[in-house]
């Protein structure tokens, strides 16, 4: 098996991260991976937001926890110390589906360099509230954007573990 092959295979979400920053230039690959994502139309529709502030990576954690509707103590990036948000472009029709590709590039591009990912749901409905609206105001950034994910980054606290089965007839040949 390759190494591409290899790195989509073995990529497991983390649920237990060390509170470690990424080094720099892995962010900055990682990030670059995510940029290199096929888009229809070649349209490039996403945008990512690349937290790596304590506090507002804080805020949004809790955001998200009042959105999931869990108790004040659970951290829904389960420590991670980077959230990368990704939006796309919702004038765009293929929208969802580029931001969704631009999700799985962060996940494996970190995978490659031994950077423990998470995709986090609810970006949607934390980018529909003032709060995200208020995000996106302060980087100046107009358009109508649709939360897509967050790829929550960091190095794992534990072993990976192991993936659950495949399941029978994933694939049907003709
Ligand atoms: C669209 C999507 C949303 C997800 N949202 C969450 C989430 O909010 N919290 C969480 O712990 N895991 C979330 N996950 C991670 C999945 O639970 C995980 O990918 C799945 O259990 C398979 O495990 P693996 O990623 O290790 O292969 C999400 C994954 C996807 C693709």
């Amino acid at each position: 098996m390759n190494e591409t092959l290899k790195v989509l295979e073995s990529r497991r979400s983390c649920r237990n991260f060390k509170p470690d920053m990424v080094k720099d230039e892995d962010l900055k690959a990682i990030l670059k991976a995510g940029t290199y994502a096929a888009t229809g139309m070649g349209k490039q529709s996403p945008i990512i937001i690349a937290v790596t502030d304590k506090k507002l990576r804080d805020e949004i954690s809790e955001e998200n926890r009042k959105i999931g509707g869990w108790q004040e103590s659970f951290d829904p990036f389960y420590g991670a110390p980077v959230i990368l948000i990704v939006l796309a472009k919702k004038d765009v029709r293929t929208y969802m589906y580029d931001g969704s590709l631009v999700m799985g590039n962060l996940m494996n591009a970190a995978e490659s360099l031994g950077v423990a990912s998470i995709w986090i749901h609810r970006a949607k409905e934390e980018f529909e509230s003032d709060f995200g609206k208020d995000i996106l105001k302060k980087l100046g950034i107009e358009d109508e954007y649709e939360g897509i994910g967050h790829c929550a980054l960091g190095y794992a606290a534990e072993p990976a573990k192991e993936p659950a089965r495949r399941k029978e007839n994933y694939v049907y040949y003709i």
